[in-house]
């Protein structure tokens, strides 16, 4: 495939957009099909509909370069080489995916097929658990279209590993790329696409089935998700330990090459859309097909206590949270997102509501977000000084470099009971101990005391 490859987009969310608009950045005609017509209006503009580095400007340029337009008129798909479905894949209740829209998008796709006879490549990016391509959108699309592979009809399985906050990034430097079908030649023309997409830059390709596709996404996810439980494991063991701190510990850990360094950090667990209802949706299906995956449960249920544990060591400093005033910096399930689905800080935020603290609340991009989740029972600050105001506790709930910039100084200037718990682990310790601020954190269990800090530790 060349230049003038044309494509489609279904679905024009966190992974279809920045999708759309690096394949338009390459010179490819890209065609963004979504049902949401106020997006679609918003994205025409050249506005992006969400928070994502880089992609403001992505969209500006593949707007006004043309390469890329968007439309609710699926139709527009009957010209396209490629058909990506990048549709949303909701839980539904129990924890199993929602599929109608990729059903709905395979029989768009298939419709719009109907009166063409030009050969076009269906590739399911969207997260779908084993075996629903082939038993699925197959049928959908062959049922609609009237099409086979037989018939220049073909489909491929290509799940996408991107991360929000990195989306522009991962799609165009992805550590690799996985193609499952049964039908080779589709896959070596996917291939190509691709090839001539990354140039130099082609990671590893897997060749596969479908069903290795789309288990190896959901083993993606829930392998990161048990690094992070089991870091926040060894966190809350370290916390009990005197002298012992889970981030030397993950340092010392993530030297080992069988184990690396990346999603070590330990916090107050792990949110966002994707790693709560994948790790959901495994485990149903696991047990649907017949066995109980006690691992995926216990990353689950310990990233579940995360958040709690956090509670629980304020309530050990301030006693009750009854007309305490608590600061949260950081609202999004993390950083250089404005995201707030899955967000930790929403059960969080809720728990200090219940037992009766007042909450403030700052975030760089989320705060729209989080408005439409708390309302007025928080109070939202337009700057993370103005937010640690007169508070008795401040929780540090993202990674933002905005935090990591804050002196300690700032935080006992202006808090009515200077009271740090770093529940990032973004901050050094010992530059607050030795300004008598109060200064807990995930994993850290009691720190050398500070020559010249007048305050107990812990
Ligand atoms: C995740 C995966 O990383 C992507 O590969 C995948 O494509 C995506 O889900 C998806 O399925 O769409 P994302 O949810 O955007 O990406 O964010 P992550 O960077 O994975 O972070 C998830 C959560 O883990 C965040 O709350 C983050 O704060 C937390 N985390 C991450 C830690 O607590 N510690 C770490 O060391 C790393």
């Amino acid at each position: 495939m060349h230049r003038m490859t044309t494509i489609s987009v279904f679905g024009l969310g966190q992974v279809g957009l920045p999708t759309a608009v690096c394949f338009a950045k390459k010179g490819y005609r890209v065609i963004g099909i979504d049902e949401d017509t106020r997006k679609l209006e918003m994205i025409a503009r050249g506005h992006a509909p969400f928070f994502e580095p880089h992609l403001a400007e992505y969209l500006k340029r593949a707007i006004s370069s043309d390469a890329f337009s968007v439309t609710n008129d699926s139709s527009s798909n009957a010209q396209s080489d490629l058909a990506f479905i990048s549709v949303g894949t909701a839980s539904k209740e129990g924890g199993s995916i929602d599929l109608k829209c990729v059903e709905d998008a395979a029989t768009s796709i298939g419709r719009s097929l109907q009166s063409t006879h030009v050969p076009q490549i269906v590739v399911v990016k969207s997260t779908v658990t084993p075996g629903t391509a082939r038993n699925v959108v197959r049928p959908i699309l062959e049922r609609e279209s009237g099409r086979t592979s037989q018939s220049g009809l073909s489909l491929c399985s290509n799940p996408e590993f991107l991360r929000e906050g990195m989306a522009i990034r991962d799609v165009e430097v992805p550590d690799k790329i996985v193609i499952g079908s049964d039908d080779s030649l589709a896959i070596r023309r996917l291939e190509e696409f691709y090839k001539d997409f990354h140039a130099k830059n082609l990671p590893p390709v897997v060749r596969t089935t479908h069903e290795n596709a789309e288990l190896t996404k959901y083993a993606n996810n829930a392998f990161l998700a048990t690094k992070v439980s089991f870091i926040n494991c060894v966190a809350n063991i370290a916390e009990r330990v005197p002298f012992a701190d889970v981030d030397v510990v993950a340092k010392a850990l993530g030297l080992d090459s069988r184990i690396g360094p990346q999603f070590l950090k330990a916090g107050l667990g792990w949110g966002g859309p994707c790693l709560t209802k994948d790790l959901d949706a495994l485990r149903v299906f696991s047990k649907a097909s017949g066995y109980s995956p006690e691992l995926i449960e216990a990353v689950i249920n310990t990233n579940a206590g995360q958040w709690r544990s956090a509670v629980q060591l304020i309530k050990n400093t301030l006693g009750t949270l009854r007309d305490k005033r608590i600061s949260v910096l950081g609202l999004a399930f993390k950083a250089e997102t404005d995201d707030m689905r899955g967000s930790i800080s929403v059960p969080l935020i809720t728990e200090l509501l219940a037992a009766g603290a007042t909450v403030t609340a700052y975030d760089p991009a989320a705060t729209d977000n989080a408005k439409v989740i708390f309302g007025d029972r928080i109070t939202y600050s337009c700057n993370p000084m103005l937010c640690v105001n007169q508070s008795d506790c401040c929780i540090i709930a993202t990674e933002c470099d905005e935090f990591k910039a804050i002196p300690p100084s700032a935080f006992a200037e202006r808090m009515r009971f200077p009271f740090v718990l770093d529940g990032r682990r973004i901050y050094d310790a010992n530059q607050f101990l030795k300004i008598g601020i109060k200064f807990l954190a995930t994993g850290l269990g009691s720190v050398p005391v500070v020559p010249g800090s007048s305050k107990d530790l812990h």
